[in-house]
């Protein structure tokens, strides 16, 4: 795990979008696991202002509500085209993100999974980093190995998302969401964590123990994992001094 400790937000965004940049320029047509929230929304803007080339890019988003329709506002389609995809030449039928409405749940993740490798898996995920550590929508408990799947939020996850909705119950219970195992399967996976808030989860994800109860730590057995973080989310890391160091004398080749 490599993590890269910023001063700001937009620091730590400018770097992940430098690194998305770079492989789209490398690979015209790199798969690409998208993430919703507050956390990736600079990203997204700062993407869309490098006016890159989508037009063969595949996506494949981490987890959606179920029981939104994809109109919904609050669903994470709507987001994903407002925020996104409506700004870039990507096209419709590249971009894949579970169906909140899926009649037949486990046959949806299935066939979600089943396109995944059928592009030849994803290059690079994003992902942001709940309170509690989940990664997608996999809560504190989730196997370390799973796959595409519905799961329950905890009640501090819906209450963490109730800001978007316009009360706490609206916020669905049930979701779609990738599975850890299916993120660990990303050639790249870049973590991105801002504030306070995340500083503990964060902590315990890359210095506490592999555990389920903490779905991010199993990043630690991810090849090329980087965490891009601001100084908030900083404040609970033990090794925070040696992060910086390597940041700062990495050798020529190896900058972003
Ligand atoms: P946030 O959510 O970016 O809105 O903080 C992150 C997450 O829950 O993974």
């Amino acid at each position: 795990m490599e993590i890269i400790i910023q001063p700001t937000p937009e620091a730590a965004t400018a770097i992940a979008a430098r690194l998305i940049a770079r492989l789209l320029k490398e690979k015209p047509d790199a798969v690409l696991g998208l993430a919703t929230g507050s956390t990736p929304l600079p990203l997204y803007r700062a993407l869309v202002d490098m006016q890159l080339d989508w037009s063969r890019v595949r996506t494949f988003n981490l987890d959606e509500y179920l029981g939104l329709a994809p109109e919904h506002p609050q669903s994470y389609h709507h987001f994903m085209w407002e925020n996104l995809f409506r700004h870039v030449n990507i096209r419709p039928e590249n971009v894949h993100i579970p169906d909140g409405l899926a009649s037949d749940v486990p046959a949806f993740c299935a066939d979600y999974e089943a396109r995944i490798r059928a592009v030849g898996g994803i290059d690079l995920q994003l992902l942001g980093i709940g309170s509690d550590g989940h990664i997608g929508f996999n809560e504190p408990s989730s196997s370390l190995a799973s796959r595409t799947r519905i799961k329950t939020l905890t009640q501090r996850t819906r209450a963490d998302n109730a800001r978007f909705f316009a009360s706490a119950d609206e916020v669905p219970s049930h979701v779609i969401t990738m599975g850890i195992g299916t993120i660990m399967e990303a050639r790249t996976n870049l973590l991105l964590a801002f504030g306070a808030k995340k500083a503990q989860a964060l902590a315990e994800a890359a210095e506490g123990p592999v555990t389920a109860m903490n779905p991010a730590s199993a990043l630690q057995l991810h090849p090329d994992t980087r965490v891009c973080l601001d100084e908030a989310a900083a404040t609970q890391l033990k090794r925070a001094d040696y992060y910086r160091w390597v940041f700062a004398n990495k050798p020529q080749w190896q900058r972003v």
